[in-house]
């Protein structure tokens, strides 16, 4: 069915695209069909999941736009969802999470994509972007990268609006914005920037988009509370031992750091005096040229990469994310944005957010609008450890109490989380808000226990398991096991036997698409050929100059035309889009273009591990 409605949208298109090209040079055409993956290098065998991936434009001054990568759930379990995932920095992208975290595929090697049992995609429409502009495969013209909160909400605003136009079928969905790490400051940026938008559009007769709730992993959302939690889980963790000379110097360095944080009266994004501590504890533990890793202390990394190098996926994702049939799989023009790299430090320096609310000021407020939150928190991460996600919960104030507390000098209880059989963590709530410590996990949770985050998501989101049918995972909450949620595997019911019907029936559908191509093509043909003689017949009765210099013969417009639609000559293929923007940005020349720099992970020594800097995606 799919294959049968991109197949009309892509007639519309192409013959919107004629018509922009020949008739109407100040529209731009782009439909969801322009979007839709066609194949994956390297995907499982069988049927690719329904995915659309490219660029979205949010800033025409500067040329900024977002790139996004779009999953549709496998089920829709009882209510259709979209949840929002992304990764921090800021500057990282948030294909991490797309392919070594929550999406649906895994790298096994730099050209082989497994599935992964612990997919968000299973009952939820899943939805990576990589942001600010700058970050990963977004672009922006050099030196127009942001420096505040409000900045990239506005950007993501313009993005969901013009996401939604392409795709109307989700704007409805209940949304969930999720991610990790630096995250956690755009994530109650973006839900307070669409409670606002609602404001304006309820007015306004437009469809409201409902957000339900967010889910921060080891999130950086109160440095003033998770500032001076770096020492005090390295003491904990005993990574320190008291009395040594190491231990007294960062005593200090932490005092320093609590007197700056209390004379700062509020709280702020960003102080010089407490990453101090952190970047001396890596430097004064090193042996044999090892530090710890930050993201994941039960491992070393090469000093002073701390943490930069893992995780080991990473060494299959950069020769993957710059492979050309990748690159043109996932619609990404090669001319605009290519070397994609993980973490991109132009972006992270420009991003200082001095002037910003810290997301910590907008939790309460989301939460008493009905917006849910869970905090989530892998043990084994330093650098937005789980010690510091306590206490900005413990200090905070929320619908009428303080931290976890249920009823005055009252506590909400820690419950004990198992996942078949084995522990998994603990669960807390109150009032909205619920927290999940998982065990032996790092700062990069879903990678280390793809599954059981999984699970947290569907309790979370209240996946309706009994209607879907299914096989339910053994997790249980204090040995009690509802509600249930599937995970892994697939789900085994009349929903699911119908969903792989209609596969085998989408399979044969695409076989007949192929044919099906084929007349398009001739009806394509036909169109251009009627297209140009409009063309030149305005041309000859207006004087209108043309775009193009040289007169196009016949044949070359359909070369190029042909080229578009040939897909294995990207540089032709790129055609419409660059003399379009000669046709309506004459000075489109002198902008330039994001090339990310390879050297990232050098940088250490100068960008110090300021959470806003290395506190990344990861
Ligand atoms: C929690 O949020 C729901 C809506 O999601 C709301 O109906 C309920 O009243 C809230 N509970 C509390 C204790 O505030
Ligand atoms: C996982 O964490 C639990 C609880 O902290 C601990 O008892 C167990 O030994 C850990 N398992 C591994 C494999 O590290
Ligand atoms: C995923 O689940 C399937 C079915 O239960 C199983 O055969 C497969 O081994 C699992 N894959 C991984 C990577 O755990
Ligand atoms: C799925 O259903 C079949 C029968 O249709 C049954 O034999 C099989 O055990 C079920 N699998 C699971 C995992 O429930």
């Amino acid at each position: 069915m799919l294959s049968l409605s991109s197949l009309g949208l892509q007639g519309a298109c192409a013959f919107a695209l004629l018509w922009t090209l020949v008739l109407s040079p100040l529209a731009t055409a782009s439909s969801a069909a322009d979007y839709y993956v066609r194949s994956l290098p390297g995907a499982p065998a069988g049927p690719l999941l329904k995915m659309h991936a490219g660029h979205i434009e949010v800033d025409p001054e500067t040329n900024g736009n977002l790139f996004f990568w779009h999953y549709q759930n496998r089920h829709i379990a009882n209510r259709q969802r979209t949840v929002i995932w992304l990764n921090g920095g800021p500057g990282c992208s948030s294909m991490d999470g797309a392919l070594m975290e929550v999406g649906p595929y895994r790298l096994k090697n730099d050209h082989t994509l497994e599935y992964n049992n612990g997919s968000w995609a299973e009952f939820a429409n899943l939805l990576f972007v990589d942001q600010p502009v700058g970050t990963g495969f977004s672009y922006v013209s050099t030196n127009k990268y942001l420096s505040e909160l409000n900045e990239m909400s506005a950007h993501f605003m313009v993005f969901l609006e013009k996401f939604f136009e392409l795709f109307p079928e989700y704007e409805r969905d209940d949304i969930y914005l999720s991610g990790e790490s630096y995250a956690g400051q755009h994530i109650p940026h973006i839900a307070k920037a669409i409670q606002e938008r609602n404001k304006v559009a309820a007015k306004e007769g437009k469809t409201q988009w409902p957000i339900k709730g967010l889910l921060i992993g080891n999130g950086w959302i109160s440095p003033k509370d998770q500032y001076p939690a770096n020492f005090d889980f390295a003491r904990r963790q005993g990574l320190l031992q008291e009395g040594t000379q190491t231990y007294r110097q960062l005593e200090a360095l932490q005092s320093v750091c609590l007197a700056k944080l209390e004379d700062a009266g509020g709280n702020k994004l960003h102080t010089p005096e407490c990453e101090v501590v952190l970047r001396e504890f890596l430097q004064l533990t090193v042996q044999d040229g090892q530090c710890y890793n930050m993201y994941d202390i039960r491992l070393k990394d090469t000093f002073a990469s701390c943490g930069m190098n893992w995780p080991p996926d990473l060494e299959y994702m950069e020769p993957y994310l710059r492979r050309d049939d990748v690159i043109e799989a996932l619609n990404i023009n090669p001319a605009k944005k290519t070397g994609w790299q993980e973490c991109t430090n132009m972006v992270s320096d420009a991003f200082k957010a001095s002037n910003s609310v810290p997301a910590i000021d907008l939790l309460p407020g989301l939460l008493e609008s009905n917006v849910k939150v869970l905090l989530f928190s892998g043990d084994q991460d330093l650098i937005c450890n789980h010690l510091g996600t306590e206490q900005l919960i413990h200090n905070m104030k929320w619908k009428g109490g303080t931290g976890f507390e249920t009823s005055p000098g009252v506590w909400a209880r820690r419950h004990d989380w198992s996942f078949e059989g084995e522990p998994a963590g603990i669960y807390q709530h109150a009032r909205n808000l619920t927290y999940v410590l998982f065990y032996n996990a790092s700062h990069m949770v879903p990678f280390d226990m793809p599954r059981q985050s999984r699970d947290m998501l569907d309790r979370f989101l209240r996946v309706d398991i009994a209607s879907i049918g299914g096989r339910p995972a053994d997790s249980r909450i204090d040995g009690e096991k509802l509600p249930q949620t599937s995970v892994g595997g697939q789900a085994n019911s009349t929903t699911a036997e119908q969903h792989e019907k209609e596969k085998m029936k989408q399979t044969e559908l695409h076989a007949y698409t192929k044919s099906g191509e084929a007349i398009l093509v001739i009806v394509i043909i036909g169109v251009i050929v009627w297209g140009f003689f409009i063309w030149r017949s305005r041309r000859s009765h207006q004087g209108y100059r043309g775009v193009l210099n040289k007169e196009p013969g016949t044949g070359s417009v359909l070369d190029r035309f042909h080229n578009k639609h040939s897909s294995s000559d990207v540089e032709a293929g790129d055609f419409d889009e660059s003399e379009l923007d000669q046709l309506h940005l004459p000075e489109a020349e002198s902008e330039h273009y994001t090339v990310g720099d390879a050297s990232d992970d050098e940088d250490y020594g100068t960008h110090p591990t300021h959470p806003s800097a290395s506190n990344r995606g990861p």
